[in-house]
């Protein structure tokens, strides 16, 4: 099937410009070259000259980083997704709007092909794809990385040039970076070597925690359901939010991760990220959890935190499971409502005060002095209640449970041979 019109996610780098021209002299038709801005720092203007010069028929620049913030970055923060534990899910959060945006436009421009220029390797070509199977699964989906015959960086320099798509006068960049609003990693070169500790050249968003200042910060970050709303009492909209927090994170080198993860198509890759202002967030809204969700809500939270992160990290942003997630999130985050003090220090960022008009945290409850509302004297009967099939076990089955017990106690016998005696212990 040949397309009319063909709708490519453009970045405005040397993979996606070659298939301007690839696509047109493969599938033929119209390219229409879409870039969409998720935080990245690029000059959007400059980019959308350079895909109509290397070919493309149109080429639109969507600015979604208020949507990207709200409806994906806000919900991975309210879940506190984290992927094995370290990765903020950055690239894996945007992909899908950017496919979101893409599938948009070509319904708009009455296109009826999609292509990206992910690799056939990696994570992002299934996050593309799935989105694109959820929300337009009518349309052509074009991945020339999997079809065509340039299989390195010069032969995509030798093809661009020998079609006139300007090439970028490379001093060598060794890396393959990704970033946006809510993140920057990079992988690829020397980082490939996990052996080898990341070089300072690698990073980009912090300093070395060894060269942040020696001073602490503090910042306070209000929350309503969830979202945070506000920096130090003033009331800020989510993109400004993350950018304030992404500066004073990266001056004080907070928000680092250097991991070896694995990729849902199979290998392990090893990568950096910097996610400076989202690690200051996801110490703040797990602790303001901590403040005011009780304690199974809390703990069901952590079973659900994992599974959410997974279904990012493998491409399921529009499954029915991610939507059941955010029905339980819509309940359980109405009373994570409040305010967080989180402190910044060479390269950590911890909470250090938190207050909530929602706090399940009664200082009269918990308090060591004097006490009228918490009764010592029902802990009795609560322990024996609460110990009753343990006492049970310990009956029935005493030769699995007391087995346990340390060796010399076992027998008096024992006992008298191998620790000091009572008389000894008095000091004869
Ligand atoms: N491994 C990360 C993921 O799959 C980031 C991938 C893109 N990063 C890059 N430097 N090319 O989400």
């Amino acid at each position: 099937m040949k397309p009319k019109k063909t709708v490519l996610a453009y970045s405005g780098g040397l993979d996606t410009s070659v298939i301007i021209p690839w696509l047109k002299e493969h599938y033929g038709g119209q390219v229409l070259a879409v870039i969409v801005d998720v935080g990245q720092p690029e000059d959007f203007d400059a980019i959308r000259r350079k895909a109509l010069s290397s070919g493309a028929d149109a080429a639109f620049v969507v600015d979604v980083k208020h949507e990207f913030a709200t409806d994906f970055i806000f919900s991975a923060l309210r879940a506190n997704a984290v992927y094995e534990q370290s990765y903020l899910l950055g690239t894996a959060l945007a992909r899908p709007l950017i496919a979101k945006t893409q599938v948009e436009v070509a319904i708009a421009e009455g296109a009826d092909a999609l292509a990206h220029g992910c690799t056939g390797k990696g994570n992002d070509q299934v996050r593309f794809e799935l989105t694109y199977q959820a929300l337009a699964p009518e349309l052509k989906v074009i991945a020339p990385w999997r079809e065509w015959t340039l299989h390195s960086r010069e032969d995509e320099i030798e093809y661009a040039a020998s079609r006139g798509i300007p090439v970028p006068v490379t001093k060598d960049k060794p890396y393959s970076i990704d970033q946006n609003l809510w993140h920057r990693s990079v992988e690829a070169g020397p980082l490939e070597d996990p052996w080898q500790e990341s070089a300072e050249d690698a990073y980009a968003l912090t300093v070395s925690p060894a060269q942040a200042p020696d001073q602490a910060e503090y910042i306070e970050i209000a929350f309503e359901q969830g979202r945070p709303v506000a920096l130090d009492g003033t009331e800020s909209d989510p993109v400004t939010i993350i950018q304030t927090l992404n500066r004073l994170g990266g001056a004080h080198g907070v928000g680092r991760v250097d991991m070896v993860e694995n990729r849902l198509v199979g290998m392990k890759v090893r990568g950096i990220y910097e996610t400076p202002g989202g690690t200051i967030l996801m110490v703040a809204h797990h602790d303001l959890e901590s403040m005011t969700l009780d304690r199974d809500t809390l703990h069901h939270a952590a079973y659900v935190a994992p599974r959410y992160a997974e279904l990012i990290y493998y491409g399921q942003w529009y499954s029915p499971l991610r939507m059941a997630f955010d029905g339980f999130l819509d309940v359980a985050q109405r009373t994570v409502t409040g305010t967080v003090r989180v402190k910044l220090f060479k390269g950590t960022a911890s909470a250090a005060g938190r207050t909530s008009p929602h706090a399940l945290y009664q200082r009269d409850l918990a308090t060591f002095g004097r006490d009228d509302v918490y009764s010592q004297h029902d802990a009795e009967g609560f322990i024996n209640l609460w110990g009753l099939p343990t006492r049970v076990f310990a009956r029935v089955n005493p030769e699995l449970i007391r087995k346990q017990l340390r060796h010399p106690f076992d027998s008096p016998a024992s006992r008298a041979r191998s620790w000091p005696s009572a008389t000894e212990s008095k000091g004869e």
